[in-house]
C-alpha cells in the first residue's frame, strides 16, 4: 500500500479538519468529448437536417458492425429500446417477465408499461448478475421473457440462460433480452452479447461508454423484425421523414395522395441527427477509451486487493467486460456510519462517488405494488446497502486511482479507529 501513500493509518480526515487527500474534486464521471465533435457538430447542422436521417443510418451500421448484431435500430434511449424489445417479443398483459433487481428502475418500468408483471430473480453474491438458477426457479406458465443486466459491464451469463429458459419448456416461448446499458463493447464466451440475446439493447445516455448525450439502440437477432421496429419507433408510420421530405431519401410515401401510412399506434423513440453526430465521433475512440477502463480497473483490483475492508465483484473467466462501473462492497454497519455519511466523508477528500444501485424493490413504488421483497431476494437487497461506486472514466489518469484508495484507506481508517 505504500506506493499509494496509504500506510499511515489513521490520519484526520478532511470532513473533520485535516488536509484532503485532493484539492481540487474528482468527479465520478467525465466525458470524453474528442475535439472534432464542434466540427462535426456544425457540419450536421449546416446540413439543414436536424431529426433523424443520414447520420443515424450510419451510426447504425457502425453500431451493427460493432455489436456484431443482425439487424439494429437506433432509439432515442434504452427505456425506449428496452420496450420495443418487449413489445416485438408480444409480451402484454397477464405475462410476467423475470429480471434482476441489481438495475436501473427504468428496466422494471419497461415491463409494466406493456402490461407485464416484473418478477424478480436474485443475483449471484460475487458478481452481482442475475442468477441462471434464480430464473430456473421463477419460470412459471406465465413466463414470456427474461430480462438479464450486464451489471458493470459484466456479461451476464446468456449461453446459461438459454438452457435454463430450454430446460423449464419455454424455448420459443420466452424471450432472452439484454439489458447491455453499460456493455457496449463486452464479450461474453468470445461472443458479442447481440449475437447471444434474442434482443440486446444499448444506452448513449450521457455517462455510459459512449454517449450522445441521450441515445440508445436496438439489436435484433431476427433481421425480420426490423421492419416493425422501425415502424414503432417512429408512431407506427410507414416511411421516416427523411424519405418523406427529403430528395436522397426517395420521396417515398403511402398510397394515394397519403405521404404516409400509419399501421399501429406506435411510439416517438427516434434517435436525432445530432446525437448522431457526437456518437459516430464517439465511436472512433470507443476503443482507446475501453482499453483505458480496463487499465484503470486492474490498478483498481491491485491496490484494493490490500484494504480488507472493501470487497472486488469477481470477473468470471468467459467475460471480456467493458468496465463500465467500478463498483465495490463495503459493510458500513461495521464502519459505525451510513454510506450516505461515507461517500460525505470521501467528497471532502475531493473523492465522488455513486451508488448502483438501490435495488428496484427497495423503491416506494415497487414496494407498494410488489410488497417487501427483501426476504425474497437477500442476496441483492443485502449488496444494495453496501454497494458503492468509485469514479471511473477513460480521461482520468492512475495516480487518481492511487488517490481514491488513499481517500478509502483514510476514511475506512479513521471509522475503525
Ligand atoms: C442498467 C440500465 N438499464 C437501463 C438504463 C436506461 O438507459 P437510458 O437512460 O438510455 O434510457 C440505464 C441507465 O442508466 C441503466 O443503467
Amino acid at each position: 500500500m505504500a506506493e499509494a501513500g496509504t500506510s499511515n493509518r489513521p490520519s484526520l480526515p478532511a470532513a473533520l479538519g485535516g488536509e484532503p487527500v485532493r484539492s481540487s474534486p474528482l468527479p465520478f464521471y467525465r466525458a470524453p468529448i474528442p475535439p472534432e465533435t464542434l466540427e462535426e457538430l456544425r457540419a450536421t447542422l449546416e446540413s439543414g437536417w436536424l431529426t433523424t436521417g443520414p447520420r443515424v443510418r450510419r451510426f447504425e451500421e457502425r453500431l451493427r458492425e460493432l455489436t456484431g448484431a443482425r439487424a439494429l435500430v437506433a432509439t432515442s434511449s434504452c427505456t425506449a429500446a428496452l420496450h420495443l424489445a418487449l413489445v416485438l417479443s408480444g409480451v402484454g398483459p397477464g405475462d410476467e417477465v423475470i429480471t434482476t433487481p441489481l438495475t436501473f428502475c427504468s428496466t422494471v418500468h419497461a415491463i409494466l408499461h406493456v402490461g407485464a408483471r416484473p418478477v424478480f430473480a436474485d443475483v449471484e453474491a460475487d458478481t452481482l448478475l442475475i442468477s441462471p438458477e434464480e430464473v430456473a426457479r421463477r419460470i412459471g406458465p406465465h413466463t414470456r421473457a427474461v430480462i438479464a443486466v450486464d451489471y458493470g459491464g459484466h456479461p451476464a451469463d446468456y449461453p446459461r440462460l438459454r438452457e435454463v429458459i430450454g430446460e423449464a419448456g419455454g424455448t420459443g416461448g420466452i424471450a432472452l433480452i439484454a439489458d447491455c446499458a453499460h456493455n457496449l463493447e463486452g464479450r461474453c464466451h468470445g461472443k458479442p452479447v447481440a449475437q447471444l440475446a434474442d434482443y440486446a439493447c444499448y444506452s448513449f445516455y450521457a455517462t455510459k461508454n459512449l454517449t450522445t448525450g441521450e441515445g440508445g439502440a436496438l439489436a435484433l437477432a431476427d433481421p425480420s423484425q426490423e421492419e416493425r421496429a422501425r415502424r414503432l419507433l417512429l408512431h407506427g408510420m410507414e416511411s421516416d421523414a427523411w424519405k418523406r421530405y427529403s430528395v436522397e431519401g426517395g420521396n417515398e410515401g403511402g398510397e394515394g395522395d397519403k405521404l404516409y401510412e400509419v399501421y399501429e399506434a406506435g411510439f416517438k423513440y427516434n434517435l436525432p441527427e445530432l446525437a448522431a453526430a457526437l456518437g459516430l465521433v464517439q465511436l472512433r475512440h470507443l476503443g482507446r477509451w475501453h482499453q483505458r477502463r480496463r487499465e484503470l480497473v486492474l490498478r483498481y483490483r491491485q491496490l484494493l486487493s490490500e484494504l480488507p475492508e472493501v470487497e472486488l465483484l469477481a470477473e468470471r473467466e468467459w467475460a471480456e467486460p467493458a468496465y463500465h462501473l467500478m463498483p465495490v462492497l463495503i459493510d458500513f454497519d461495521s464502519l459505525g456510519m451510513g454510506r450516505r455519511r461515507f461517500m460525505e466523508m470521501l467528497r471532502a477528500e475531493g473523492i465522488h462517488t455513486s451508488v448502483h444501485f438501490t435495488p428496484v424493490h427497495q423503491f416506494h413504488f415497487y414496494r407498494q405494488l410488489m410488497g417487501d421483497l427483501d426476504g425474497e431476494l437477500p442476496v441483492a437487497s443485502e449488496a444494495g446497502r453496501r454497494l458503492l461506486s468509485l469514479p471511473l472514466f477513460p480521461e482520468m489518469g492512475s495516480e487518481e486511482v492511487e488517490q481514491v484508495v488513499q481517500a478509502l484507506d483514510k476514511v475506512i481508517g479513521w471509522a475503525k479507529g
